[in-house]
């Protein structure tokens, strides 16, 4: 029933790409269940693959945000409701849902979509003007637009159980903000090089307003969420994204980095370990550190080819199977031992996905 969101301050660290193989996976290996994947990000790449790729993904994207009458059917339209209505929820979010399958026929029945729309960069600044002036808990009430989209979809639906991952923008605009205060649990994606460390302390100042320097200017976000007394979500997973094993050397240089970003999220766990989402439910708290990275450390390495693969024709990777494929009128070879190396680590997370 939880509400994931995918998001580090900092862009291609694989958000999009893991929202659209985690989502997948999830609604493959939970059938009974709904998928909603919703996308907070303008440059809609969660959407384009999920909707068949950067051929006949784009083809879609284009058309539901064209054919829509007079709203869009994206994020941008449900956003463009709230605009008109900030205070008092229309209760209108199932209408901005698309059926994900009719679409493309390579991903589960139950997966659905709130299609990203590029308008949501000209909407911010009306989105932020809307937080005040205006009753004395405007920003309260804008902050929970995202929340009140999920249980408009939820209510709308026929089944008990349903889970939600959210892509998110890199940067921390108005928009990541009312993702943020509508998910239950972080997943925070980076890749292995010199500015991740950078970018996930900016995730922990930005959220949770842990900042080195005392004294340091704290992120209006964390002042009023506090304020509020808004939840924020917990961190579930720090995930080393694209990681590869080309050679012993390259391998040994991201293990470093892994490793020094494992340490930052760990020394945080040892003075707040209430910003953490234990998992799965009712297991025992870390009380080592190995324990803590076997609860909220993974690695997900890069399948070259097979990725590209995955992502430019919308076949989720565990879906995708060896052999030649047509990508743009081009033969492209997928190897089986580029699919071995993703695929038990994406089954592996969703596996811890609960
Ligand atoms: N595990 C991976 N293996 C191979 N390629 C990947 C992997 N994760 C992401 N990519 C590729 O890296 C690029 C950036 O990923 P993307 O998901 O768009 O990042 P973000 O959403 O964080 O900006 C994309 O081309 C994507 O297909
Ligand atoms: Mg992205």
């Amino acid at each position: 029933m939880s509400v994931y969101a995918l998001w580090n301050n900092k862009g291609g660290v694989g958000k999009s790409y893991l929202t659209f193989q985690i989502a997948s996976e999830y609604a493959r290996t939970h059938p009974h269940e709904k998928v909603l994947v919703i996308d907070l990000c303008p440059q809609a790449n969660a959407s384009s693959m999920l909707l068949g790729g950067i051929i006949q993904g784009e083809q879609n994207l284009d058309n539901i945000a064209l054919t829509s009458a007079s709203r869009r059917k994206t994020i941008a339209g449900y956003i463009e409701e709230r605009i008109l209505s900030p205070y008092m929820s229309p209760n209108v979010g199932a209408s901005y849902v698309t059926h994900v399958r009719p679409f493309n026929g390579a991903v589960p029945p139950n997966l659905y979509l709130v299609v990203g729309d590029e308008e949501l960069e000209i909407q911010a600044s009306r989105v932020a003007n809307a937080t005040s002036p205006g009753p004395a808990d405007a920003w309260r009430i804008v902050h929970l637009w995202i929340s009140d989209l999920i249980s408009d979809i939820r209510n709308s639906w026929d089944v008990q159980d349903s889970t939600v991952f959210i892509d998110c923008n890199p940067s921390f605009t108005v928009y990541t903000e009312l993702a943020m205060s509508a998910a239950d649990n972080l997943i925070i994606p980076f890749s292995a090089d010199g500015s991740s460390k950078r970018a996930v302390k900016a995730v922990l100042a930005l959220l949770y307003g842990i900042t080195r320097i005392p004294g340091a200017p704290q992120s209006q976000f964390h002042l009023e969420s506090q304020r509020f007394r808004m939840s924020v979500p917990k961190i579930y997973a720090y995930v080393g994204n694209r990681l590869t094993q080309m050679n012993l050397g390259a391998a040994g240089a991201f293990k470093t980095v892994v490793n020094e970003i494992g340490a930052e999220i760990f020394s945080v766990w040892r003075s707040n370990p209430n910003l953490f989402a234990i998992h799965p439910h009712g297991a025992p708290v870390p009380s080592s550190q190995r324990e803590f990275r076997k609860m909220f450390q993974a690695e997900i390495n890069d399948a070259n080819t097979a990725s590209v693969i995955s992502g430019a024709l919308g076949i989720p990777i565990m879906a995708l199977h060896s052999g030649t494929k047509n990508l743009a009128g081009k033969d492209i070879m997928v190897n089986q031992s580029q699919l071995d190396k993703q695929k038990p680590n994406i089954s592996n997370f969703v596996q811890t996905v609960n």
